[in-house]
C-alpha cells in the first residue's frame, strides 16, 4: 500500500498548499534508477515527474538509498535545475555570472519580466513559466547566455530573447493566456538599449 505524506501543491502565486504526494511513486523512481550511481538522475526524474523536490520526496529518497538527506540537499541547492519549491512547467534561467551581466543579462531578464509578465525568482500564475537568475553557466564565451528546460541560448540580446519568447508561447500554444506576447507580429523593442 502506498504511503501518502503532505506535501505542497502549486499555487497561482507559487507559494503552497498541502496536497497529497504518493510516495509510492518515489519508490518507483529509485527502484528505476541507479541511486548509488547516478542521484543527480534520480533527482531530475523526481524533478520532472513533481515539478520539482519536496522535502517529504528528499526524506524518501535519502531512506530508501540510504544517502544522507543532507547530501541530497547539497546536490538540489549546487544545481540550478532543482528546486525544493513548485516551479513552473518550463524553467527559464538566464546567467548573471560576470561575464553575462557585463554583456547585458539584466536586458535578458527584463525582456522576460516584461513579455511574460513573471518577476525574477517567481513563477506565472498558471504555472507555466519560471524566471530564475543563475550564476555562471559555464558558457562566458557566449554571453549573456540563458537556458529554458533543456535549451541553451547564447549570444543574445534583448529583441531575440524577445524573439525566442514569442516562438516559446507559439510553440506550446499559449496564445490565449498571452495574448499581449502572441499578439505582436514583428519583433518588439528598438534596441537593446
Ligand atoms: S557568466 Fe554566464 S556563462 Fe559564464
Amino acid at each position: 500500500m502506498p504511503r501518502r505524506v503532505v506535501r505542497s501543491e502549486r499555487t497561482a502565486d507559487g507559494g503552497s498548499q498541502p496536497d497529497d504526494l504518493d510516495l509510492h511513486q518515489i519508490a518507483v523512481i529509485v527502484e528505476e534508477g541507479d541511486a548509488h550511481g547516478n542521484l543527480i538522475a534520480l533527482l531530475q526524474r523526481t524533478q520532472s515527474e513533481l515539478g520539482y523536490v519536496p522535502e517529504p520526496a528528499v526524506d524518501e529518497i535519502a531512506r530508501l538509498t540510504g544517502v544522507p538527506a543532507s547530501r541530497i540537499y547539497g546536490i538540489i541547492t549546487f544545481y540550478a535545475q532543482f528546486s525544493t519549491v513548485p516551479s513552473g512547467r518550463h524553467k527559464i534561467f538566464v546567467c548573471h555570472g560576470t561575464a553575462c551581466h557585463v554583456a547585458g543579462a539584466t536586458r535578458i531578464t527584463e525582456a522576460f519580466e516584461q513579455e511574460l509578465d513573471v518577476p525574477d525568482g517567481k513563477s506565472t500564475p498558471d504555472m507555466e513559466f519560471s524566471l530564475d537568475s543563475v550564476a555562471c553557466m559555464g558558457a562566458c564565451s557566449q554571453a549573456p547566455v540563458m537556458r529554458i528546460d533543456a535549451e541553451t541560448y547564447g549570444n543574445l540580446s534583448a529583441d531575440h530573447t524577445r524573439k525566442v519568447i514569442r516562438e516559446l508561447v507559439k510553440e506550446l500554444g499559449l496564445e490565449a493566456q498571452y495574448p499581449g506576447v502572441s499578439g505582436a507580429g514583428s519583433p518588439r523593442g528598438g534596441g537593446d538599449a
